[in-house]
């Protein structure tokens, strides 16, 4: 299943990232409010528990999520801030890492450092900027798969339909929600119209 969240504030944010001008720590603070609303979204039906608080007006219960029933695992470099914006909602989630680049010639994926926590029984939610091969998202999936989660959640802001297409043939139990989904890939498996490569637009490494 895949959700696109292209109401209104996120296009405007969308549009923030798309100007070549939005410089990298707008195009970060960009990508973390984007990043609330997906998460809204795609934990908006989730199971709550009870939980005391000491109110003004006295003990009550109320309900939360079971924040330490999360892990959350970020695809270096671009998905950094994804990471940083879910921990802030969800401060007592884990947080996981792996480094995945894909080769500018073949285009390929390639896997080159996790560091993942205890996923057994946990929902994993896999944060990421861009959909565009699917390569790097399946290549998390499976690291993912490997260490038993209960579920999948997957978090991005821009993809290409045939990415899309790709993670979902393989991936069907695999919930994605994601901002927009754009025209196609070019020659180069570039996102048209994209945002432009969005671990460089993050941390000032242009090409
Ligand atoms: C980008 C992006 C995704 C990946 C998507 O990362 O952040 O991880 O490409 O492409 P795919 O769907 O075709 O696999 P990149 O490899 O450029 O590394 P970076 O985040 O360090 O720039």
């Amino acid at each position: 299943m895949h959700k696109v969240l292209s109401n209104s504030v996120v296009k405007t944010l969308i549009s923030s990232l798309r100007e070549t001008k939005t410089d990298a720590l707008r195009f970060r603070h960009s990508v973390k409010e984007i990043t609330k609303i997906l998460l809204a979204e795609s934990l908006k039906d989730s199971a709550l528990s009870p939980h005391t608080v000491q109110t003004w007006n006295g003990t009550e219960t109320h309900k939360i999520l079971d924040e330490a029933s999360f892990v959350i695992v970020t695809v270096l470099r671009a998905g950094l801030p994804m990471l940083e914006s879910v921990m802030e909602t969800l401060p007592h989630a884990s947080g996981g890492f792996l480094a995945i680049k894909r080769d500018e010639t073949t285009h390929k994926s390639k896997l080159y450092y996790d560091r993942l926590p205890d996923c057994k029984d946990k929902t994993v939610i896999i944060v990421d900027v861009m959909l565009a091969t699917g390569g790097s998202l399946c290549d998390a999936i499976e690291v993912v798969k490997a260490k038993s989660p209960k579920d999948i959640i997957c978090l991005n802001i821009i993809g290409a339909p045939e990415g899309l297409k790709t993670v979902e043939e393989n991936h069907p139990d695999v919930d994605i929600y994601i901002s927009q989904v754009d025209e196609r890939l070019n020659e180069n498996k570039f996102i048209i119209p994209g945002l432009g490569d969005a671990g460089d637009r993050e941390y000032n490494t242009p090409e």
